[in-house]
């Protein structure tokens, strides 16, 4: 019998929520907590929530309204919130939903585990500091296992570019990079955990810069240190802005091979009028040429990006812009939104694009996204590729595994090989995914 208490987390939004609760969860399990996936049975709820656009920060409150009944049939539960909703709302969520005990923001959830020794006698905690502290200082290590090869690392955190649109400068804070030597060891870690591959996260992780004993370091320079890692085998790193795509930085997609051809670069509008009210600060022809000289050194490279349609101001004329830039780039993935109004940040001032033409707009995008999706993938078929085997598949005897160009493929293959890379030939493709099957006589 264990007499571990039970924590259970649910992550929101983007994949640095999903890196924080992983290291909410191993902090915890510290204190004495161990993971549950059932929220009924838990002794703490925690939730790393999403402030991007208003669906996702209501979507919160709406679970935390679920948890009524568990805490009237468990009145020792205790409920968190954590991540950029509490950042930005703080002490509202506590006079909102008083079945919340603490709220704790991105940068101080280290204290995770002494606000909740402190919670006595219905004293509710708030922490939205920024502190002065760097809280990877007081993360435990990584654990000595992994249960997944591919990981995600945290080595940027926080926006100084203030597009009009979005809340991240004001919830995660201004940009701060992470010292190479703390981000080395945490890769060492992992690798040593059985991870075969990272993903290197930021806000705006090519804006990665720290300067030490005289040197500088850029993603570039941390990206070839972290090559050196023998049992790193892939490389990715996300979210760049096109303002700081190098030319050393794009110059590694050609010369290190561990760094996977796939790269997330949102431009979020196809007209320059939209950039410039975005505050983007560069122009479509910018962004193309970015994309065109990438694709000189990896002509392969698989490109993916972000929209948003309906942004304040936005004309028809604007929106077919956009609709002929994604003819020009043909991304092989796209993520598309309807404009989110956010308070505080300018463009919440601007008067908005009516909703149904938001929609409509959203539709016709996505139509054309879809498309030239499936046809990068439809490309693919009949040809071999290195596939990083990664988890179970829902089926018996089928494995997920990852493609360079990072789709997910399914093949047929047993547990055993999770963690390896194998060379699969693509047979079919759909939207989301590909098929595959695995040619194990040589591995690589
Ligand atoms: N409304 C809609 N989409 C937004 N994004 C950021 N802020 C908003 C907003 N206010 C989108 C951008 C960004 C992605 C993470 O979310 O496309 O790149
Ligand atoms: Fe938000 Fe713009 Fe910063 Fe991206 S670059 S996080 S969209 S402010």
């Amino acid at each position: 019998m264990t007499d571990k208490k039970k924590l259970f987390i649910k992550s929101y939004g983007c994949q640095m929520n999903v890196y924080d609760s992983q290291r909410m969860l191993e902090l915890m399990a510290n204190a004495g907590y161990q993971s549950t996936s059932d929220p009924t049975t838990a002794d703490l709820i925690l939730l790393n929530t999403c402030h991007i656009r208003e669906k996702a920060a209501e979507k919160v409150y709406s679970e935390l309204g679920r948890y009524k009944t568990f805490k009237e049939q468990n009145s020792e539960l205790q409920i968190g919130v954590a991540g950029c909703v509490a950042q930005a709302e703080g002490e509202e969520i506590v006079k909102r939903q008083p079945l919340v005990d603490f709220v704790v923001g991105p940068q101080a959830y280290h204290q995770i585990p002494n606000m909740v020794k402190n919670l006595k006698n219905g004293r509710k905690e708030i922490n939205t500091d920024f502190p002065a502290e760097d809280k990877f200082e007081f993360l435990p290590r990584r654990p000595k296992k992994s249960i997944k090869p591919a990981a995600f690392l945290t080595v940027q955190e926080g926006c100084d570019k203030f597009c009009a649109f979005c809340v991240v400068p004001y919830t995660r804070g201004t940009e701060v990079s992470r010292s190479p030597d703390s981000v080395i060891l945490e890769a060492e870690n992992l690798v040593d955990s059985g991870v075969v591959e990272i993903t290197l996260l930021g806000q705006n992780v090519n804006a990665y810069r720290v300067e030490q004993n005289g040197s500088v370091w850029t993603l570039a320079t941390l990206i070839k240190e972290l090559a050196k890692i023998s049992q790193l085998h892939r490389i990715r790193f996300t979210t760049s802005h096109p303002n700081d795509m190098s030319r050393d930085l794009m110059n590694l997609f050609g010369d290190e091979e561990k760094l996977m051809p796939y790269l997330h670069l949102p431009i979020q509008s196809g007209s320059n009028n939209i950039l410039k009210a975005m505050n983007r600060r560069h122009t479509v022809s910018q962004y193309l040429d970015v994309i065109n000289r990438l694709r000189i050194i990896r002509p392969d490279i698989a490109v993916s990006g972000d929209f948003i349609v309906g942004f304040p101001g936005e004309t028809l004329s604007d929106f077919k812009d956009t609709l002929t830039l994604c003819e020009q780039v043909r991304y092989a993935q796209a993520f598309s939104f309807k404009y989110s109004r956010r308070i505080g940040t300018p463009a919440a001032e601007r008067p908005e694009v009516s909703e149904n033409e938001k929609l409509s707009r959203l539709h016709q995008l996505q139509s054309v996204l879809t498309l030239h999706q499936k046809d990068f993938h439809r490309k693919m078929i009949g040809n071999e590729y290195p596939v990083l085997i990664e988890r179970r598949g829902k089926e018996t005897g089928q494995v997920v595994g990852k493609t360079p160009y990072s789709q997910p493929v399914f093949v047929k293959e047993s547990i055993d090989k999770i963690g390896k890379i194998l060379p699969v030939r693509i047979h079919s493709s759909h939207t989301n995914s590909l098929q595959g099957i695995s040619c194990h006589q040589h591995s690589y």
